[in-house]
């Protein structure tokens, strides 16, 4: 049962007999099997697609062997569903061609209906179950506010963020009305899918820390917020991934069971901290994957033997794994949590 899935338990930070294991962006390029379906179609008609969507959503659990499955999808199918028009162009990422620069252009976004519009999604998650047939529960996740605005203004990736940084200095009061139009979609849209059958949500921010101590809390933290408090979560745990945040004890008082941490931080000092009250999700580098496989094993030992003795350890990279890390080394990865987890939960 999903319920009693030692991932589940481990969120709730209850007794497992060794440490959960999945990997953020699991369904992705560096599976050859993902490719193959990725031929048929691009990548926002994958996402559309209910059938597929949830094809490679279970590959990495038959082929890496991951103890929690993430439903395939995007961030970005929610500006989409508000009429920002979406393309994600091979090693290029997405773009939106009219990225919001005005406020008219915010009061022109079709804030009615969007999760009725990502029905699709809702249609993936009742396919997956079925698939999954409750071997590994199944993770919703979205976009934070702050990450899907940062996406909507600067219409794409940025090194810098100068047009949404610009934007929130220039135009707080528009910048303030786009995040609580997206905090209130990402509520809906996530108790949408855990009434769909997902058993636990994951907010990304993946650009939070790119943002000043104060500017984090007015812009970013604020919104996570509002969304914990208001999800319906019938037990559902749930996750933040605040990715570069790192005084951790701000996110302490958050409405939510877990705090996903990326490789630039101690785990064992992240939960002297914090471990008290959240589960911790993390935080191998992506890039320690492509290492040998000796070191892959001592990486992990590490963070294992930091984090030390006990529940509430979900077992994760700091962020998505790369499009070309080797098989191999990811299956070799999840073999080693679940084999050298076990001494730490005697
Ligand atoms: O974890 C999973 O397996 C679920 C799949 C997933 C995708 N995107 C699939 C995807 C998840 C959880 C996301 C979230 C996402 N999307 C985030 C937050 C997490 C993070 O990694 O920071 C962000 C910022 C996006 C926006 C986005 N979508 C980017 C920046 C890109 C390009 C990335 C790249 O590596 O090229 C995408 C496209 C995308 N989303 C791909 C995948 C597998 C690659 C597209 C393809 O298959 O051609």
């Amino acid at each position: 049962m999903s319920k009693n899935s030692i991932f589940i338990r481990a969120c709730k930070r209850q007794k497992t007999e060794r440490t959960p294991v999945w990997i953020m962006r699991q369904a992705g390029r560096y599976l050859p099997e993902y490719r193959a379906i990725r031929e048929k179609t691009d990548f926002l008609g994958l996402c559309k697609t209910p059938e597929l969507a949830s094809e490679v959503t279970v590959q990495p659990i038959d082929i890496i062997g991951v103890d929690a499955a993430i439903l395939f999808s995007d961030i970005l199918v929610i500006p989409e569903a508000m009429g920002m028009h979406l393309e994600v162009i091979e090693s290029k990422g997405p773009i939106f061609d009219n990225p919001i620069r005005s406020a008219e252009q915010i009061n022109a976004l079709e804030t009615e209906g969007v999760t009725e519009r990502l029905s699709y999604v809702m249609e993936a998650i009742k396919l997956t179950k079925e698939k999954l047939n409750n071997r590994v529960p199944l993770i919703g996740f979205s976009g934070a506010p702050w990450t899907l605005a940062c996406y909507m203004v600067e219409g794409k990736g940025s090194k810098s963020f100068d047009i949404i940084k610009s934007f929130i200095y220039n135009e707080p009061e528009a910048a303030h009305k786009l995040l609580q139009i997206l905090a209130d979609s990402v509520v809906d849209y996530l108790n949408a899918k855990i009434r769909a059958g997902c058993d636990a949500v994951q907010i990304f921010d993946t650009w939070a820390g790119i943002l000043s101590p104060w500017d984090c809390e007015e812009f970013s933290l604020k919104y996570i917020r509002y969304i914990c408090e208001n999800l319906e979560t019938n037990g559902a745990p749930v996750i933040v991934f605040a990715k570069g945040v790192n005084s951790l004890e701000k996110l302490a008082d958050l409405k939510c069971d877990v705090l996903g941490i990326d490789w630039t931080r101690d785990i064992g000092e992240v939960r002297a901290s914090v471990g008290e009250t959240k589960a911790i999700q993390g935080n191998l580098d992506p890039c320690v994957l492509f290492a040998p496989q000796e070191k892959i094993k001592a990486e992990t030992e590490k963070v294992l033997s930091k984090f030390r003795y006990g529940s509430g350890h979900i077992f994760n990279l700091g962020h998505g794994i790369l499009p070309k890390t080797p098989v191999e080394n990811a299956k070799y990865f999840v073999n080693c949590v679940k084999e050298l987890s076990i001494k730490y939960h005697k």
